[in-house]
């Protein structure tokens, strides 16, 4: 299946998912950029949402073409295909084999000061890849998305936009080859933004936008129009003082598949602008703690852990709230073992365990009893406590002129 935009698979992001393939046919899900709900225990069916949205399977071929490509060992959370499904994966690698330039692309939308593990994912996986293919980044801070969609004034976003780079560069990101950019900010610093904008605006038909985000005739026209404004950082001519006056430089886009909508448009557009199509990587969900439901939101404080919370709060809501697969008593927890399909706390370290050696070893031990709820528990608790602690220290040192630096726009160091 190719891309599919205009009516083809009309309301696309809204899916209830019918009777097809795995999973129970009475399940339906809803992923879009701006919900991600089922109605499963077992979370959502990423397989229906392939073959729903057109993308294609991560398939283990295509990892032994990525690590043979690269020469080296591929980041944990590809090797677990939590990112799950790609577009056009195999083309990146062909450009990176024949020794052509790339670069990547990922954003965030500053909805609120304290960011969650979920939101980190595709910041820690874009970091490993920068690493690993040692190319240029820039990640689109969309604070105008968020005074489009969320009660927030234009000033709140754009300082909130500021607070987010600050936890994206703890992340760790190399300042000679990344670029962060508000999109509220870039406009006015960068001629080649606005104008990539409006040709891709007047490639695309209402009809189009409704048919893939659902637009309603109570939606105001400013959501309307943003869908190109999150689609051309994917272009290499929005940035010339990165690439220059070259229109034929591919991105790579790691995200979280709810953002795969944006894209859709993206790619069906590019050609007809002399652009080319980005590539993509999709990532699973870190679910919600209370089960695989929903996703980890940061609307719902239950949910989520946050990038702010202390020592206390994280051991307290795993405590608390993490959904357990364990068996109701001991004894009969001893005797069947715990589900690890459906236990958040084993769903988080697979994310977060690098060790293959060492996730695969309590999986067995928990599935077959010998590890108890409270002892999962607590080995999620200090993994994620460690990797708070740390973020905090490394946020604490990015200072004002840091983030200034990221956010100027400027050459990068970059192999043409
Ligand atoms: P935002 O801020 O909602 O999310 C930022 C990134 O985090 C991913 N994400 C998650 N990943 C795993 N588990 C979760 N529970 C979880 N929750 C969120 C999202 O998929 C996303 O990749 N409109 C965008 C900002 C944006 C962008 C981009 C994102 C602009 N350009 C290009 C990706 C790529 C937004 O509001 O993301």
């Amino acid at each position: 299946m190719g891309d599919q935009v205009n009516g083809v698979i009309s309301q696309v992001e809204k899916l209830q998912v019918e009777d097809e393939g795995a999973g129970d046919p009475m399940d339906e899900q809803t992923v879009t950029p701006w919900s991600v709900q089922t109605s499963s225990a077992a979370g959502v069916d990423y397989n229906k949402l392939i073959r729903q949205f057109g993308s294609q399977p991560v398939e283990d071929a295509l990892l032994d073409k990525f690590e043979k490509v690269t020469g080296k060992p591929m980041p944990h959370l590809l090797r677990r295909k939590i990112f799950f499904s790609h577009r056009d994966l195999d083309q990146i690698l062909n450009v990176y084999a024949s020794g052509k330039p790339f670069y990547l692309y990922t954003g965030r939308g500053p909805s609120s000061d304290a960011m969650h593990l979920g939101h980190l994912i595709p910041f820690i996986f874009t970091k490993q890849l920068q690493d690993l293919f040692d190319i240029p980044l820039v990640i689109q801070l969309t604070d105008d998305e968020k005074f489009l969609w969320k009660d927030l004034s234009l000033e709140k976003a754009n300082e909130l936009a500021y607070e987010n780079a600050k936890d994206i560069i703890a992340v760790g990101f190399d300042m000679e080859k990344t670029f962060i950019f508000s999109d509220l900010d870039f406009m006015a610093q960068c001629p080649s933004f606005y104008r990539n904008i409006l040709r891709v605006q007047k490639a695309v038909t209402y009809s189009q936008a409704k048919g893939v985000f659902g637009f309603i005739p109570d939606d105001h026209i400013g959501k309307v129009g943003f869908p190109a404004i999150q689609a051309v950082p994917s272009f290499c001519s929005t940035f010339p003082f990165i690439f220059g006056e070259r229109k034929d430089i591919p991105c790579l886009i790691p995200c979280g598949i709810d953002q795969d909508p944006y894209f859709r448009i993206t790619r069906d557009v590019a050609p007809k602008l002399g652009f080319c199509k980005p590539s993509l990587l999709h990532s699973t969900f870190i679910p919600s703690l209370q089960g695989a439901q929903t996703k980890m939101s940061a609307s719902d404080p239950h949910s989520s852990i946050y990038l702010t919370d202390t020592n206390a709060q994280i051991k307290n809501k795993i405590n608390k709230y993490a959904f357990s697969g364990g068996q109701q008593t001991v004894e009969e927890h001893r005797a069947k073992g715990g589900n690890c399909d459906v236990d958040i706390s084993y769903q988080y370290l697979r994310f977060f365990v690098e060790d293959d050696a060492k996730l695969e070893q309590i999986r067995t031990d928990y599935s077959t009893g010998k590890m108890l709820t409270g002892e999962l528990k607590k080995e999620l608790i200090t993994i994620l406590q460690t990797l708070v602690t740390e973020h905090q220290r490394r946020r604490a040192a990015v200072t004002p002129e840091v983030v200034k630096q990221f956010m100027t726009p400027r050459k990068l160091n970059f192999k043409g």
